[in-house]
């Protein structure tokens, strides 16, 4: 028969167990064994109070109340002193207030969007409003639309990273890592009506070797304008103007006739290299960032092609359109001086620090 003696002693353990207990942990294991309401001590002692004959039960039932302020009251207690401990401890373990101060690396954006924020911020003075669009593209936007079908070797150019179609493999869908910006120049004539101009600055994935001018995956930024009477002449200006704004008049600036299936006539822009000031060589031979050339390519442009502008739904004999795609690195390059494209990508602060 369970007796209110047994409870006394319950408590006893109890209080001398929570005043032995040696960490917050200690103590919660103690709080547990005794109180916890699932199979606590008390809780089974409190079960017990059924058996009792009737007039013992207040007796017992006082006791086990007892029990429990007795144990409560030692666990605020010892958690108290265990709280005072540490702060204690930690006072004497104050910090040396004569070590010198940690010092704080500011961090500061990379070359690669400092060109970036660059280029939307010269084309927004000429009204071009910033876009991104998809890196992962179909097959459709990424060559169809812009007149480059299937058996066209202007794909070859294109060293082209397929992956599976998310969408369950449609053969009819291919998906591809785009190889460029100008898918989006597709995208955006389906969303909106002329006027539009936009810039569209984003990552681009071509199966290729690197060299000084060239990675595997890197940044372009694709200009659309379209409006009534524009003309290749209105593409120069705003080329020029780019190319002046970005690098006041310190740079030659080339164009000459080119050829992308999606625009025509098309052209291509290059300045003359920064390294061997467009001499093609340095005094150690070949001049390896030009590739001896004395011209950096910098962007592909052209009048957009009216079978583009048709296939979206505007008359080519009222609304015409410029577009132009150039690399980010190579801009980047002769803003900072940097000889070659792959520093960018290594993430050698040493480097990234320094320009
Ligand atoms: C294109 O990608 C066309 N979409 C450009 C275009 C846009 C033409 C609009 C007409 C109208 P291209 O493959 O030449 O063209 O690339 C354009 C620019 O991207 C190059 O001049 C170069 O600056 C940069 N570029 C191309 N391939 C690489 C690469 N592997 N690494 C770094 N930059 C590159």
């Amino acid at each position: 028969m369970p007796q209110a003696s047994d409870l006394k002693r319950l408590a006893d353990d109890a209080v001398k167990e929570i005043a032995a207990a040696a960490d917050d942990a200690a103590l919660e294991a103690a709080r547990v064994r005794y109180l916890s309401r699932k199979d606590g001590l008390v809780t089974a002692a409190t079960h017990a109070i059924g058996s009792l004959p009737n007039a013992e039960k207040p007796a017992y039932g006082q006791a086990i109340n007892e029990a429990k302020r007795r144990i409560e009251e030692s666990l605020a207690s010892r958690a108290s002193e265990l709280a005072t401990g540490r702060i204690e401890k930690s006072l004497g373990e104050a910090d040396d207030l004569t070590l010198p101060p940690r010092r704080v690396r500011l961090g500061r954006l990379h070359p690669i969007s400092r060109t970036i924020r660059e280029i939307t911020r010269v084309l927004a003075t000429m009204g071009f409003e910033a876009v991104e669009g998809p890196e992962v593209e179909f097959d459709y936007y990424n060559f169809e639309a812009l007149n480059i079908p299937r058996d066209h070797p202007a794909r070859d150019k294109f060293n082209t990273l397929w992956i599976g179609n998310p969408k369950g493999d449609d053969p009819a869908k291919p998906v591809l890592l785009r190889t460029h910006t100008s898918p989006m120049q597709i995208r955006i004539m389906e969303q909106r009506k002329p006027p539009v101009r936009v810039v569209v600055p984003g990552r681009c994935y071509r199966f290729e070797a690197t060299d000084a001018t060239h990675e595997s995956i890197f940044f372009q930024y694709e200009g659309l304008a379209i409006d009534e009477q524009l003309s290749m002449a209105d593409l120069k200006g705003v080329l020029y103007s780019f190319a002046r704004q970005l690098f006041g008049g310190d740079r030659k600036v080339r164009f000459r006739p080119d050829y992308f299936p999606f625009t025509e006539p098309s052209a291509e822009i290059a300045f003359d290299c920064f390294v061997c000031d467009g001499a093609g060589t340095t005094n150690a031979g070949r001049c390896p960032t030009c590739a001896g050339s004395g011209w950096i390519e910098a962007a592909g442009c052209g009048m957009v092609h009216p079978e583009a502008l048709r296939r979206v739904g505007y008359d080519p004999a009222r609304h015409q359109g410029f577009a132009f795609g150039g690399g980010v690195e190579r801009l980047a390059m002769l803003l900072t001086g940097t000889p070659d494209i792959r520093l960018f990508h290594e993430n050698d602060l040493r480097y990234l620090e320094s320009v």
